[in-house]
């Protein structure tokens, strides 16, 4: 499962406890974050050649592409270079919140790389041509999470200006869906709410990417008993005390 930082352990969560009896090794690809500004060729490259390595290493039964940002630009590229192997993407939500919503006006909010993305586009001329959809870029929200997940503390001045676009009202109507298309930004769902103009519903979809997963993958003892405990890999080396903390709280050795 892989991510450029902590982003993915919102998939990850869910799908511990959908596959308990799996074995699981988390990326982290700090030395790369964020992937949010990165231009597309080099980071398509980078990520087919990140798997290729981890795949070799790992053996995995099955890659999880826990991040919008990877997702939306390498999903094709990684088919086509490891046809063998399955491959779950993490994309903008955008065809529950077409199906949710009542005022037929949502807000996807992603990392600018995610907005400018062709695949996002077509989602939404796909699935969301009744709706009018509002496509909000952060360039420090990321960030924020991975900050609050170390230490605890977020700035809510600027969570709130980060989410504050997504909230529209023309004719009497209002925004009532929010699409979080970054995986880190469920870890600042609270504060979100807390600093919304309105309620609205923060789709979330890590618990479908994990029931996706579940649902290629061969039963249990079809695969064999997993070796080993669940390993976190940062690319950017050795990690300090405070992510070493956190990775051990999601259960993973570094
Ligand atoms: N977690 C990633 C996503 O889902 C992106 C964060 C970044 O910019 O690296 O899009």
């Amino acid at each position: 499962m892989l991510d450029s930082g902590v982003g993915g352990l919102t998939v990850l969560r869910e799908a511990r406890v959908l596959m308990p009896d799996r074995r699981f090794v988390y990326v982290a690809d700090d030395a790369g974050f964020p992937y949010g500004g990165w231009e597309e060729a080099a980071l398509r490259e980078r990520l087919v050649e990140l798997f290729g390595k981890l795949i070799a290493e790992h053996r995995p039964a099955i890659c999880v592409v826990a991040c919008n940002t990877a997702s939306t630009l390498a999903l094709d590229a990684l088919r086509a270079a490891y046809p063998d192997m399955p491959f779950v993407g993490t994309v903008p939500a955008i065809k529950p919140a077409a199906e949710r919503t009542r005022s037929g006006l949502v807000s996807v909010l992603a990392t600018p790389g995610t907005v400018k993305r062709q695949y996002t586009r077509d989602l939404i001329e796909k699935w969301a041509g009744r709706c009018s959809v509002n496509l909000v870029a952060s360039v420090n929200l990321a960030s924020l999470a991975e900050d609050y997940m170390r230490h605890g503390f977020v700035d809510e001045a600027a969570v709130k200006a980060g989410i504050e676009p997504c909230f529209i009202e023309v004719d009497g109507r209002r925004t009532d869906i929010v699409v979080l298309a970054c995986t880190h930004y469920p870890f600042l769902v609270n504060r979100m709410r807390k600093m919304a103009p309105w309620p609205v519903d923060w789709l979330d979809p890590a618990e479908a990417i994990a029931r996706r997963a579940l649902s290629l993958l061969p039963a249990p003892g079809e695969l064999g008993q997993p070796q080993g405990r669940d390993l976190a890999i940062l690319t950017g080396g050795a990690p300090d005390a405070v992510t070493r903390r956190l990775m051990q709280g999601f259960g993973l050795s570094t």
